[in-house]
């Protein structure tokens, strides 16, 4: 019996647009279609300015209030949300779906112990008595993998390694046993060994609570070996969306393409990527309606003038007007 996986987040055209665009009518993220089931583990990847945070802060309910979002649907575990404003999101934000960015150290407070960081997230979520809440904190630092969670509870951020700082701020994310894990280039600054490390554990997170995890990164290696499927951003547009096997192997947009051959071994990062012909366009400015057309070698003037849809079988879905395969 085939049993079918159970959707966790539904967004229709989720667009979103800031006045300093208003003269060229370009939406910063545009026409984005985009779901996740429950326990998947999802990458989504692209080059710097490719409007990935800002779909990370429109499905974790913090956009900035510049930022103008629509969307025909946005549901999350069945909850409309699609009015970032509905006091539907109080109890879904930083409980239900949980963060983690780049530059743990900055998000830590310098002067508290990361053990009191731990509990004051675990208490706005449970309450336990002083005891059940101790024992609560060395629970979580043991599930994020800190060795000697004992010793470990009473250190300051600035005692702690780079790697060991970003597993505080898991632990912390965690402490409302979320549905949603997003994690926001959470590993880039470390070194690889430790990222591989964070991602494996976030990987393990996941699958022994069956929550999702939106892993955003730079680094297509750490996405290969991890993820389920592998979203492709370029200018604010989703390109191609794929299982890993399939982006990796056939690659159907040339974007994708360009990303994953540019690579020896598929291991090098998007941001050192070499072969792909100029920078993602300047949306304050007039662009192609296949935001890549000019940037690709394929394109004619249908990709100048209409806009791609996302389309295809489910492993291997592709907005190009002329697709490799
Ligand atoms: N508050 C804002 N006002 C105007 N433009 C913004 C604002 N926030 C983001 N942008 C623009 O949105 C675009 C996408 O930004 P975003 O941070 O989502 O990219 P990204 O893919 O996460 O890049 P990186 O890989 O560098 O983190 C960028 O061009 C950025 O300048
Ligand atoms: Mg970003």
């Amino acid at each position: 019996m085939n049993i079918q996986p159970e959707r966790l987040v539904e967004l229709n055209n989720l667009t979103i647009r800031f006045g300093a665009n208003a003269q060229s009518g370009n939406a910063t993220v545009d026409h984005v279609d985009f779901h996740l089931d429950k326990g998947e583990f999802v990458a989504l990847v692209g080059e710097s300015g490719s409007g990935k945070s800002l779909l990370a802060h429109a499905l974790s309910g913090i956009l900035s209030p510049a930022a103008e979002m629509k969307s025909d649907r946005f549901h999350f575990s069945g909850v409309d949300l699609s009015d970032p404003k509905s006091n539907k999101w109080h109890g879904i934000r930083g409980r239900e779906i949980g963060v983690v960015f780049q530059n743990p150290r900055a998000a830590l407070s310098p002067v508290r112990k990361v053990g009191k960081q731990i509990a004051d997230v675990i208490a706005e979520h449970r309450f336990l008595r002083k005891q059940a809440l101790k024992e609560a904190v060395l629970e979580a630092l043991a599930a994020v993998r800190i060795p000697d969670p004992a010793l470990r509870v009473d250190a300051y951020p600035h005692e702690l390694s780079g790697g060991m700082c970003q597993r505080i701020m898991m632990a912390i994310a965690l402490a409302g046993d979320p549905a949603l894990l997003i994690a926001d280039e959470a590993t880039t600054g470390l070194d690889t060994t430790t990222q591989a490390a964070i991602v494996s554990l976030l990987r393990q997170q996941a699958e022994a609570r069956h929550m999702a995890c939106l892993f955003i990164s730079h680094d297509l290696a750490l996405a290969k070996d991890f993820a389920h499927r592998i979203i492709v951003m370029h200018a604010g547009q989703i390109v191609e969306e794929a299982s890993v096997d399939r982006l990796f192997t056939s690659p159907r947009h040339p974007y994708s393409a360009a990303l994953t051959k540019a690579t020896p071994a598929n291991a090098a990062t998007v941001s050192e990527l070499s072969g792909i012909p100029g920078g993602i366009p300047d949306l304050r400015r007039s662009v192609p309606a296949c935001r890549f057309a000019g940037r690709c070698e394929f394109a004619d003037t249908q990709c100048w003038t209409e806009r791609p849809e996302l389309a295809g079988p489910p492993d291997a879905l592709v907005a190009c007007w002329r697709p490799l395969s």
